[in-house]
């Protein structure tokens, strides 16, 4: 559905779970990790769109290291409920046989999406394989997966904003907020 009502989009933001500045802090830690962890080895850092491409340009901007950006996207959603389903709409350019592969999730929910992501870039035999989200909802764990690294983990609400979406829309506020009435 298309909306135009300034009114009626805010309503629908509940309340804030994660300010501006407790995500910047938590981005700048992420980029940290990264510099840490893969100073002096060929890097590939994967964003699986559209969700994390506000987290990836945030924290690409704070790692200091040489590293490549690839993207993925997948779709499993439609509105609020999983469908269970993860299709790869856009894929990787890179041979990732030569890189050690970080993923930059924006939340991992049932861990369908990621699980499925990992199976597939496991195939491509690269150096290293790990994942980095934004967010975590492990109590809606379906799937047998876990990241790395989670900058934050969150109750069983639907949320939106820093990238997240609902039926599209949202994606452009700068903290992460609850959906709903
Ligand atoms: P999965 O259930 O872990 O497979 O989640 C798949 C995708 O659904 C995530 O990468 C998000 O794009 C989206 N998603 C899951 N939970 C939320 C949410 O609370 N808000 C917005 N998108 C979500
Ligand atoms: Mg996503």
């Amino acid at each position: 559905m298309l909306i135009t009502d300034k009114s009626e989009y805010k309503n629908k933001i509940k309340r804030i779970l994660v300010s501006e500045e407790e995500i910047r802090q938590e981005v700048i830690k992420a980029a940290a990790w990264i510099d840490r962890e893969y100073e002096g080895k060929p890097v590939l850092l994967v964003s699986v769109l559209k969700g994390a491409f506000v987290f990836l340009s945030d924290i690409t901007k704070e790692v200091t290291i040489p590293c490549e950006i690839g993207f993925m996207a997948t779709r499993s959603y439609i509105g609020t409920e999983s469908s269970g389903n993860v299709e790869i709409v856009y894929d990787l350019a890179q041979d990732i046989s030569k890189y050690h592969v970080l993923i930059l999730e924006d939340i991992i929910d049932t861990g369908r999406t990621l699980k499925a992501v990992v199976d597939i870039l496991k195939g491509r035999n690269p150096l290293s394989l790990r994942v980095l989200t934004l967010l975590d909802k492990p109590e809606r764990r379906v799937a047998d997966i876990q990241a790395d690294y989670v900058c934050f983990t969150i109750p069983d609400h639907f949320v939106i904003g820093y990238g997240l979406d609902y039926d599209e829309y949202y994606r452009n506020l700068p903290y992460i907020a609850e959906y709903g009435e």
